[in-house]
């Protein structure tokens, strides 16, 4: 079959070249792709945003399927459009990607269905929704409702800080109409980790779990970016926590989501924090984790379209998803700069060096030929994923790859998977 994946990130490339290993893929497209996706697959340039010109290019190209990697294209209904022109698509609709879209959404159908998470209020006005921050006890995290890059949520450690994150938000409109709403939640303590389940609208397969790095430096320090690094499987993930949340969240939510009248199709990605009364849900998004599905990808050792298109064709049931029990860590390479300012063009040598260490996979992100060179062409820009029989050894061989790569303008943290190695 013709498929087409949406995207040019880590996670694109790691699904391109995962799919590009089926033996049902006769054809293989990105839109926009980048110069790594360039050698499993044709890329065209197409922004992975414009919904009209993809489903345009799916059209005229006769493609089977297609594959949605990234949320802005989701949450604007490129699932539904290609659903109206007879394309089958992975990814939720319009109505149901809201789980990630809207917090407002996610946190009441949380509420309404007795799924865990943190206490919380929903404003459209700074006002109430400082008054909300006076009166409550705990420490609070203040989050602008809509899509906000990752940016839209402040950690505050006093009241203050809060009722200045509510003016930041809804005053000075940092993130535009994202933030027309905010949510005020509890601040939950605990340690954080990514689940995902493959869901097809009524069945759940969970997939393997994994530890992502937010924080731009080591030692989680630094501002908040869109991941630095991972590891799968998450420790902290045992078989009775898995199975609990399996149970408490996933399930439930499946069902809820049905009952709503937006039943989910895609993978269902839950941040959760494993606190001391369980775990619980942060967020939902609607979509593969970046750089997780790096390493989720490295890991499945079945037929990554089988399952995919199980989860669009309602068979899920009978899927038979088998992994690779060793571990996969990702180490992100950023420009220098990211995830503030960063300079885009820098040339990057020595990758097919690092690609060809036992174990390693060097997944592109932010890059583009210039010429016969490589070139950055975004903040994250490597996603360096090693397999290894422990995370130790992962460690050491995917750090062994990252000083192979000749990339003066690029850093990295060098403590990725410190989680797992302090256990
Ligand atoms: P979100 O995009 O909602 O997951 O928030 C981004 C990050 O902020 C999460 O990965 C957590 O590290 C942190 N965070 C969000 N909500 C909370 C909360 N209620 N309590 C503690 N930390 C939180
Ligand atoms: N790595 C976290 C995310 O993709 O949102």
């Amino acid at each position: 079959m013709k498929v087409l994946v949406v995207g040019g990130g880590g996670r694109e490339h790691a699904l391109c070249w995962a799919i590009s290993k089926s033996p049902k893929c006769k054809k293989l497209y990105a839109a926009p792709g980048n110069a790594g996706i360039a050698d499993v697959a044709e890329c065209v340039d197409i922004s992975a945003e414009d919904v009209k010109g993809i489903v345009h290019f799916a059209k005229s190209e006769k493609i089977n399927f297609v594959v949605i990697g990234p949320e802005a294209p989701l949450v604007s209904g490129l699932a539904d459009e290609l659903g109206k022109a007879g394309i089958k698509a992975f990814g939720p609709s319009a109505k149901a990607a809201a789980i990630e879209g809207s917090k407002g959404f996610m946190k009441d159908l949380l509420a309404k269905y007795g799924i865990p998470t943190a206490e919380y209020g929903r404003f459209n006005e700074p006002d109430a929704a400082k008054e909300y921050i006076t009166r409550n006890e705990h420490k609070v995290v203040v989050k602008a409702d809509g899509l906000a890059a990752g940016k839209g949520v402040i950690l505050c450690h006093n009241k203050n800080e809060a009722y200045a994150a509510i003016d930041h938000i809804m005053t000075e409109r940092a993130f535009g109409g994202a933030g027309d709403e905010v949510l005020v939640e509890e601040f939950m303590e605990g340690e954080e980790a990514s689940f995902f389940a493959l869901v097809d609208g009524t069945h759940a397969v969970a997939l393997a779990s994994a530890q992502d790095h937010k924080a731009a430096f080591d030692g989680d320090t630094g501002p908040n970016t869109g991941g630095m690094g991972a590891y799968s499987p998450a420790p902290v993930i045992d078989q009775a926590m898995h199975d609990k949340i399996m149970k408490t969240i996933i399930e439930p939510t499946i069902k809820g989501m049905a009952e709503e009248g937006c039943p989910y199709k895609g993978v269902l990605f839950a941040g959760i924090m494993i606190t001391d009364q369980g775990p619980k849900v942060l967020e939902f998004n609607a979509r593969f984790g970046d750089p997780e599905c790096q390493a989720l990808m490295a890991r499945m050792k079945s037929d990554v379209l089988d399952a995919l298109l199980a989860c669009a064709d309602g068979t899920l049931d009978k899927a038979n998803i088998q992994w690779n029990k060793e571990t996969a860590l990702v180490v992100v390479m950023a420009a220098d700069g990211y995830p503030g300012h960063y300079e885009k063009g820098s040339g990057i040598n020595n990758l097919a060096a690092a690609n060809a260490i036992e174990g390693v996979t060097v997944f592109h992100a932010g890059t583009q030929t210039d010429g016969d060179k490589i070139v950055s062409s975004g903040g994250r820009v490597l996603s360096i994923t090693a397999m290894g029989k422990s995370v130790k050894d992962a460690q050491a061989i995917a750090y062994k790859a990252v000083d192979t790569i000749d990339w003066p303008e690029g850093f990295c943290r060098r403590d990725i998977g410190w989680r797992a190695l302090d256990r």
